[in-house]
């Protein structure tokens, strides 16, 4: 492996040492599963317009924390989140808030690429039909989304085909494409690229730095050069045994600059990850 600190891809972007003005945030965010205590008291600002990167060997929470980030948890059964999530000040975890609203401000990308069975425009024009959008001319739109996520040249001659017809990264295009057809705020994204090769990475690692510009991103990752490259801070979770059951509990390590946390961090436990030690 190269010198991370060599590769952080935007070193002239200024930024203050904390988010200013965080679109999200995590207060107190603990996570269990049963009797499992799956991730302990987190506290996470996510800035706006910012690409934030959320690291750590396997199990210790990360996709749990995302996935608190628009509710998606509520569809896991014996799944239970205490403490806030605020997006905009307001509390997603409130009793009167709507998860299926909450998805529609904050989108999500998986890992396996997962477009619907359909032809390449119906999967884009399918959220914006389902959640009632209003909308002046559906082919502009879809048009939109897939120059947003730099798919359209590829695509604009066979928009009626199915989407299974395009390739790995052309589909985790799509989907970013689809999410972003409903015009959230926030594109959460777990591990997006582990399915791709080099070139189709690349390609989605360059789109990510042309959406922060209209979105805050939140990207869960396991390749520490993507990390390194396109998130602006970064997150470095682990997973503690408890003393008594031996159950691992995911906790957050250290958040600061992706810079600084690549070239200079804080923590012992930071470094050893970082540097391949561990993990
Ligand atoms: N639906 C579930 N039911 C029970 N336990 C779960 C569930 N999902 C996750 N867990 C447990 O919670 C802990 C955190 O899991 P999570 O998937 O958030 O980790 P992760 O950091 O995303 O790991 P990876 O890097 O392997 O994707 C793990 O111990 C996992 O086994
Ligand atoms: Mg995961």
């Amino acid at each position: 492996m190269g010198s991370l600190s060599d590769v952080h891809g935007d070193a002239n972007r200024q930024l203050p040492e904390f988010p200013l003005d965080p679109v999200m945030e995590a207060r107190n965010l603990n996570v269990f599963y049963g009797d499992f205590h799956a991730v302990h008291d987190v506290n996470l600002a996510y800035g706006k317009n910012e690409i934030t990167a959320m690291i750590g060997p396997s199990g210790c929470g990360k996709s749990t924390v995302l996935r608190c980030l628009n509710r998606m948890n509520d569809l896991v059964a014996s799944a239970r989140v205490e403490g806030e999530v605020i997006y905009h000040e307001q509390n997603i975890y409130a009793r009167d808030v709507d998860p299926i609203a909450v998805r529609t401000h904050v989108g999500m990308v998986f890992q396996k690429p997962n477009p619907f069975p359909k032809s390449i425009y119906d999967n884009i024009a399918y959220g914006p039909r389902v959640t009632g959008m209003k909308v002046d001319n559906m082919d502009d739109l879809v048009e939109g989304a897939l120059r947003g996520a730099a798919l359209w040249d590829e695509v604009k001659d066979k928009l009626k085909q199915s989407a299974y017809g395009l390739s790995g990264g052309q589909q985790q295009r799509l989907c970013i494409a689809r999410t972003i057809a409903t015009k959230p705020d926030v594109i959460l994204m777990d591990e997006p690229c582990s399915a791709l090769d080099p070139i189709a990475t690349a390609r989605v690692e360059d789109l990510m730095l042309q959406l922060r510009d209209d979105y805050t991103l939140i990207v869960v990752t396991h390749n520490m050069q993507q990390a390194a490259r396109v998130s602006d801070r970064t997150a470095f979770f682990t997973a503690r045994p408890d003393e008594t059951t031996g159950n691992r509990t995911g906790l957050l390590v250290e958040y600061d600059l992706t810079a600084k946390i690549f070239s200079n961090p804080g923590n012992q436990q930071t470094e050893d990850y970082i540097s391949g030690r561990f993990g």
